[in-house]
C-alpha cells in the first residue's frame, strides 16, 4: 500500500486525477467507480479535463436496494449528474436497485465484471471501514451481494435524504472478492471522520471487522489522504 498526504482534499483529488489520466493514457479502459462526498472533486476535475472517455466503461460499486435508477438519491442519479451527463462513456454499468431477483442480480453483476476486469477502481472508505458496502464481518470471498447496512452507514447517508427513515436499509454491492479482482485501487479519503478507519485499514490487522484492511493484501493500491483523515498513521 502506498499511501500520500496531502494538506487539502482539493489537492489530493488533483493527485487522484493526475492517476486517472494517466491509467487512461496507458490504456486503461475499465474503470470502477464510486459514489459519495468522497470522490466528488475528482469527478470534478475529470469533467472539467479534455479527457476522452468515448471508449471506456465504467462499472460502479453499488447501488441501493429498492431505488429505481431514475430516482433523485439512486447511485445511478449520482452519477448522471456528477460525471457521465458531462463526460460520456462509452457503456455504464450499475446494479439494478429494483431487481427483486436477488440472485439473477448478482450473478448478472457478476458476470458483467467478469467480462468487464477493472483497470482502476476508485474507493472511499466508510467511517466504520466499510468499502463498496462491504460493511464489518463481510466475507472476503464473496462477489456481489445484497448488503444489509449497518446502522452507522444509514446514519451516514441520512445527510442525502430529506428523512432517515428515507434512507434504504439494503444494497447490492460489489463484494470484497470483486473489488481485490481490480488491477489498480485508488482509495481517497478526506476528513477527521475517517481518520481511525484509515488508521485501521493502514496499521491495523486484515480482519473483517474492518472491510478495508484487505488491501493490504493487494499489490496495487495507492491510499490519497488529506491531513485529517490521515491524522493518525503513524
Ligand atoms: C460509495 C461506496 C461507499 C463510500 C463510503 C464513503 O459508492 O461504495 O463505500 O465510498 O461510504 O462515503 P463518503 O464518500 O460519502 O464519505
Amino acid at each position: 500500500m502506498e499511501i500520500e498526504i496531502f494538506s487539502t482534499k482539493k489537492e489530493a483529488s488533483k493527485r487522484a486525477f493526475d492517476i486517472f489520466s494517466e491509467a487512461l493514457a496507458d490504456g486503461a479502459t475499465v474503470f470502477g467507480l464510486a459514489t459519495g462526498s468522497t470522490p466528488v472533486d475528482l469527478y470534478d476535475y475529470i469533467t472539467a479535463s479534455d479527457l476522452d472517455f468515448s471508449q471506456a466503461t465504467a462499472l460502479n460499486l453499488d447501488e441501493y436496494y429498492g431505488l429505481a435508477a431514475d430516482h433523485p438519491q439512486s447511485y445511478a442519479t449520482f452519477m448522471k449528474e456528477n460525471l457521465f451527463n458531462q463526460k460520456p462513456f462509452k457503456e455504464t454499468f450499475i446494479p439494478n436497485g429494483l431487481a427483486t431477483d436477488v440472485t439473477a442480480e448478482e450473478n448478472r453483476y457478476n458476470e458483467v465484471i467478469a467480462a468487464h476486469p477493472i483497470d482502476l477502481q476508485i474507493l472511499g472508505i466508510g467511517q466504520n471501514g466499510h468499502i463498496g458496502f462491504n460493511e464489518p464481518g463481510a466475507s472476503r470471498d464473496v462477489e456481489t451481494h445484497l448488503v444489509e447496512l449497518a446502522p452507522s452507514t444509514i446514519e451516514a447517508n441520512a445527510r442525502f435524504f430529506d428523512h432517515i427513515e428515507d434512507v434504504p436499509t439494503k444494497a447490492y454491492s460489489m463484494g470484497l472478492a470483486s473489488i481485490m479482482k481490480s488491477k489498480k485501487i485508488l482509495l481517497l479519503a478526506f476528513g477527521e471522520a475517517k481518520a481511525d478507519a484509515v488508521k485501521a485499514m493502514v496499521e491495523g490487522p486484515i480482519t473483517p471487522d474492518v472491510p478495508a484492511s484487505i488491501l493490504q493484501e493487494h499489490d496495487n493500491v495507492i491510499v490519497l489522504v488529506d491531513d485529517a483523515a490521515g491524522s493518525k498513521l503513524l
